[in-house]
């Protein structure tokens, strides 16, 4: 088994980031490095300011010694791209895989430009052998085309074994899903050197995973077992979202629904809780991914199927904004909305795909007046999502953002929570004395949960999209949903999140 005493890895966002903090955390004898072409975000990595929210990860970048945080000694992050891939024995690629925009299979293909660049640039800077790992979510065969790039191009005495190793990760959850995986999955080919480069990247993580959690596979299998996943995940949340609307219609509790039908294990009760539809930066676009491939593999029923996974999930955002509207005798024009959360789920800073957007820019259409509020959002990051979809005047003349909820709610017409933080479900805010909020409709979650009336103690009004039910903590998971909330006086909760 090849020797790691060197890792790199190139793309130091959500993924990367947190997944390297952790590797080098519980490997401290291997030095890591991670890389990105950003200055800003590697600026604020070696900063104290982390530019990622989430919960615990301070705790792992950092040392604690003598009262005052020092960085650990063998965790780095670098703009030095060239020079840690040379030294490297082992590459990370946790760089974005976003949906293509033009060209061919524009708006479902996964787009695998920043795949191909960095392996470009791993292929020209290496002079040692390297075992080169997909972190990042790619289209099944990408594992193939890397290798093409380094026998076209690289040196031809270097040695490159690509393997596979998806993240499992949840944004809001990372390090706990980081530091006990329901599963570590290694996908390699069945050559001797690429079984032994495998065996080199389970002894990583097995310095704190049980073996038996590291599943090895091979390549194409591991590749698509990623996407399988968030489409299942993402598959769930449009089920129990369809389901919300049949409640709306027939006087039945989707929450009631969820409890009941998640209670059979076959089912189970996680990902069940109805919301204003998933958000996030993966379900969609690896959605989307799944469709394209099955539309290129000749295979449109099966594109149709998954493709319904993501309409729905649009269908439930507009028909969540029209119920605000409709509450509010058809018309918003200078009333003022206030919108608790901009986060696609709670516990994260992350904006990206969050039903926010969307349904904030029908508001300021209806020519509402928007006050915002989010804990971990700030102020210039929700101001340039929705500037790119509404315009810098439109946003300067309808939204307002508020450094506290109460600010938001102040003589609002309706409180809108579009993110389960725990503090909207919890104490303060919807305990507040009809004081300030006099007439105000409150679009929130139904305040008693159906599985604290089936008597389980457990989760709060608006967990997110997974348990409504039992004696579980709500755990999110990867890009689930922001919170449905309903109407108050309405029958039935309704959004989740995503
Ligand atoms: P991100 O956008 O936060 O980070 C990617 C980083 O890569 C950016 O900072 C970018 O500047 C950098 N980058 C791009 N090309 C580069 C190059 N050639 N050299 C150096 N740096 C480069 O993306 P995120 O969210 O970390 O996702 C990364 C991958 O992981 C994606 O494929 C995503 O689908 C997958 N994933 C994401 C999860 C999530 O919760 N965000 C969970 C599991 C997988």
């Amino acid at each position: 088994t090849p020797t790691i005493n060197n890792i790199c890895c190139v793309g130091a966002g959500y993924v990367g980031g947190p997944t390297c903090a952790v590797i080098a955390n519980k490997n401290p004898h291997i030095d890591v490095t991670v890389v990105d072409l950003s200055q800003a975000r590697i600026d604020a990595w070696n900063s104290s300011h982390l530019p990622i929210y989430e919960p615990g990860l301070q705790d792992v970048v950092e040392l604690p010694r003598d009262g005052s945080d020092v960085r650990r000694p063998n965790l780095f992050f670098s703009t030095d791209v060239r020079g840690a891939i040379a030294r490297a024995d082992l590459i990370f690629i946790s760089v974005n895989t976003p949906t293509k925009t033009v060209g061919v299979g524009a708006g479902r293909a996964s787009d695998i430009a920043y795949v191909e660049a960095a392996a470009r640039q791993i292929a020209e800077v290496s002079t040692t052998d390297k075992i080169i790992v997909e972190k990042s979510t790619v289209p099944c065969g990408t594992a193939q085309s890397l290798r093409g790039i380094f026998e076209a191009i690289a040196d031809p005495s270097v040695h490159f074994e690509v393997l596979s190793n998806p993240e499992f990760l949840a944004e809001g959850t990372a390090i706990n899903d980081l530091l006990s995986p329901d599963r570590i999955l290694i996908g390699s080919e069945t050559t001797d050197e690429a079984l032994r480069a495998a065996c080199a990247l389970a002894d990583l993580y097995a310095a704190w995973i049980p073996r038996e959690r590291i599943v090895t596979v091979n390549i194409w299998s591991s590749e698509l077992a990623k996407l399988a996943a968030n489409c299942l995940l993402a598959q769930r949340i449009s089920s129990i979202n369809s389901l919300s609307a049949l409640c709306e219609a027939t006087g039945a509790n989707v929450d009631e629904i969820s409890y009941a039908v998640g209670l059979d294990v076959r089912i189970g009760s996680k990902f069940l809780k109805a919301s204003i539809g998933f958000g996030g930066s993966c379900f969609k676009k690896d959605v989307l991914n799944l469709v394209y491939m099955a539309e290129t593999l000749h295979l449109p029923e099966v594109a149709r199927y998954w493709k319904s996974v993501v309409d729905i999930n649009d269908w439930q955002k507009d028909r969540f904004t029209g119920r605000i509207v409709s509450a509010l005798n058809n018309t918003l024009a200078d009333k003022k909305i206030a919108v608790l959360g901009l986060a696609y789920k709670r516990n994260t800073g992350d904006t990206r795909e969050s039903p926010a957007i969307g349904c904030i820019s029908q508001l300021i259409a209806e020519n509402a007046n928007v006050a915002l509020y989010d804990p971990k959002v700030t102020n210039t990051q929700i101001l340039r999502d929705l500037t790119l979809e509404n315009g810098h005047e439109s946003v300067n003349r309808h939204v307002t953002y508020c450094e506290d909820p109460y600010t938001a709610c102040e003589n609002a017409a309706a409180l809108v929570i579009l993110t389960e933080w725990d503090e909207f479900k919890t104490d303060k805010l919807l305990h507040v004395p009809p004081l300030n909020l006099g007439r105000t409709h409150i679009l929130a979650p139904e305040p008693e949960p159906v599985a604290e009336r089936a008597s389980t103690a457990s989760s709060v009004a608006s967990s997110q999209s997974e348990t409504a039910s039992n004696d579980e903590v709500p755990q999110p998971n990867e890009d689930a949903g922001t919170p449905l909330t309903s109407v108050a006086g309405s029958p039935e909760p309704d959004f989740a999140e995503n």
